[in-house]
């Protein structure tokens, strides 16, 4: 491994900008979001900043003015401008892959210059976006057709991790700018349900598989390809099948021709793009069969907005700067161990699970870049749901639990389908409960409202919560990509002050190592020998007892 491409201090913890927060720490902890609110009364138009069309408010944080310069400070001192030029000059800032991390790339007008090892990849990524809008062009209209001459309705997407999450969260949010007579499945988990449910009212003459893998190694992908690649022989009975109903998106055109994909069929992209940064990439190939080539340009336009903003903003307006460096103060000096991602937009339903995988595969490192042990805690655990479902479902915890969880709601002004009032009802449950995180109610109201004295403290509230409140105008192609180009570059923000490697992801290998192992002794015909744990051995005796 190369060496780490910032000079580190000793420890995060001992910086004096570090140290400057810890002990400003003390004066926050005891202030309530009621106070903050009532010393400034522009403080809900003051904390706020827009770019490509979102609007971040982050007023109801537990913060000053004087947090915001600190975090700024820390910022500076972990030299996050020189962090931002290294990732869009393609220096190999994922060191322990030693490799550029170019997904900004991805979404680069044809114009534009980025480098990978002096060679500028701005046209190889629009020769890829040429042939898959060539390719879906075709498969759309019906000139792309199946063996036999029918036209393709119905496209599955094998694939998982960053090769799934993004794609199956992108369809569903765009779902509404998707071609609604056609049907689109995604395939990730090796559970041979997801399989046998996704094709179960298919028919193989008229389905296409996109098999997704950036290595073509992944054991669950290969082993969905395999059963799609049986069920489209057992349909429709000849091998010259396979190249009208299947395409690969790889980076590894030999694994591909191996399991018998034609290279014509390939679409390629590239080790600079990580998985879970792919989706805006030919891994979105599914997105771009379901809402269009011009849709996902405008998509590619919304993250190269956010880019552009990422790069150029000073840093007091700077959203995925400021929301980083927020994440950061709510981590490390309020003890939030988790983060909650709350959209009010039934579209996003799938948007907290692609994000965490965005944030925890990229943050969830415990070691700094030069391999020594963090003494400071690095990514918070994301979760959530649609709201308003999880108003009566964990938002109890949140409210009255006994630990911090930071919000971010996610809202639009506009709903794309309009029934009644409901879009209203929507976002009023959304400020509502932004609100009553922040404010709460004290005894004395809940006094004030004839609650009788043993029920006061039950159904006070305390408030104090912190929450982000993302509002867009509209769920758009564009917008989306600005929301997870925003994402993307807060997670960059809080691995550059963790001095973290945010692009590798050792932390799956070990599980995989020992799962084809298992795997090797299940399914042996004879006792195997086993040499785990008592408790391991034991499951494996059982399972293998059991099984039919
Ligand atoms: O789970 C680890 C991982 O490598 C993810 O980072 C990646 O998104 C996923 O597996 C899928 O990998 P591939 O696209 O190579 O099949």
């Amino acid at each position: 491994m190369g060496k780490a491409p910032f000079p580190e201090p000793k420890s995060l913890t001992q910086r004096p900008q570090w140290r400057a927060l810890t002990e400003h720490r003390g004066q926050i902890e005891h202030r309530h979001l009621r106070e903050l609110f009532a010393a400034d009364r522009s403080r809900g138009e003051r904390l706020v900043a827009e770019a490509a069309g979102l609007y971040l408010d982050f007023s109801k944080n537990r913060i000053t003015d004087e947090t915001l310069r600190l975090l700024q400070a820390l910022a500076e001192a972990c030299a996050i401008r020189e962090r931002i030029d290294a990732m869009f000059r393609g220096d190999k800032i994922n060191a322990t892959e030693q490799r550029a991390v170019l997904h900004v790339a991805l979404r680069a007008p044809p114009g534009e210059r980025f480098l990978v090892d002096g060679r500028n990849v701005v046209p190889d990524v629009h020769a890829v976006l040429d042939r898959m809008a060539a390719f879906s062009d075709r498969v759309r209209g019906g000139g792309w057709t199946g063996h036999d001459g029918r036209r393709i309705r119905n496209v599955i997407s094998i694939g998982i991790g960053g090769s799934d999450l993004g794609p199956v969260m992108a369809y569903e949010a765009l779902r509404n700018y998707s071609r609604r007579d056609m049907t689109f499945r995604f395939v990730s988990n090796v559970d041979g349900t997801a399989f046998s449910e996704a094709v179960r009212d298919l028919d193989p003459g008229e389905t296409l598989f996109i098999i997704c893998s950036k290595t073509f190694t992944t054991l669950e992908t290969l082993t969905n390809a395999h059963a799609a690649r049986a069920w489209c022989l057992r349909g429709l009975g000849d091998k010259k099948a396979i190249a009208r109903h299947f395409v690969a998106v790889s980076t590894n055109a030999d694994e591909v021709a191996k399991f018998g994909i034609d290279l014509e069929n390939m679409f390629g992209f590239w080790d600079w793009v990580g998985g879970r940064y792919s989706m805006d990439s030919a891994i979105g190939l599914s997105t771009m069969l379901a809402i269009g080539a011009d849709n996902f340009r405008a998509m590619l336009s919304g993250f190269h907005a956010m880019d552009e903003h990422f790069r150029n903003a000073p840093p007091d307006r700077n959203l995925p700067l400021l929301h980083g460096l927020l994440a950061i103060w709510n981590t490390n000096f309020l003890d939030a161990p988790t983060v909650a991602v709350l959209p009010y937009e039934q579209y996003l339903k799938r948007f907290p699970a692609y994000l965490q995988q965005l944030t925890m595969e990229s943050n969830g490192k415990h070691v700094t870049l030069a391999g020594e042990r963090v003494d400071y805690q690095t990514g918070p655990i994301y979760w959530g749901e649609p709201g308003t479902n999880g108003q009566h479902s964990f938002y109890q915890l949140i409210h009255q639990g006994t630990r911090l969880i930071a919000c971010d709601f996610i809202g639009f002004c506009q709903t794309l389908n309009p029934l009644g009032d409901q879009h209203d009802l929507l976002m009023a449950n959304m400020f509502a409960q932004s609100e009553a995180l922040a404010f709460g109610k004290t005894a004395d109201e809940v006094k004030a409202g004839g609650t009788s004295d043993e029920l006061v403290a039950h159904r006070a509230f305390e408030g104090n919560r912190p929450s982000n409140t993302i509002l867009a105008e509209k769920l758009t192609p564009r917008t989306l990509g600005a929301l997870v180009a925003f994402y993307e570059h807060s997670v960059f923000v809080q691995g550059a002050i963790w001095n973290i490697d945010s692009f590798d992801q050792w932390g799956v290998e070990l599980g995989k190592a020992l799962a084809k192992r298992t795997a090797d002794e299940i399914s042996g015909t004879n006792e195997p020998v086993l040499g785990h744990d008592s408790s391991t051995n034991a499951l494996i005796r059982r399972y293998r007892g059991l099984r039919k």
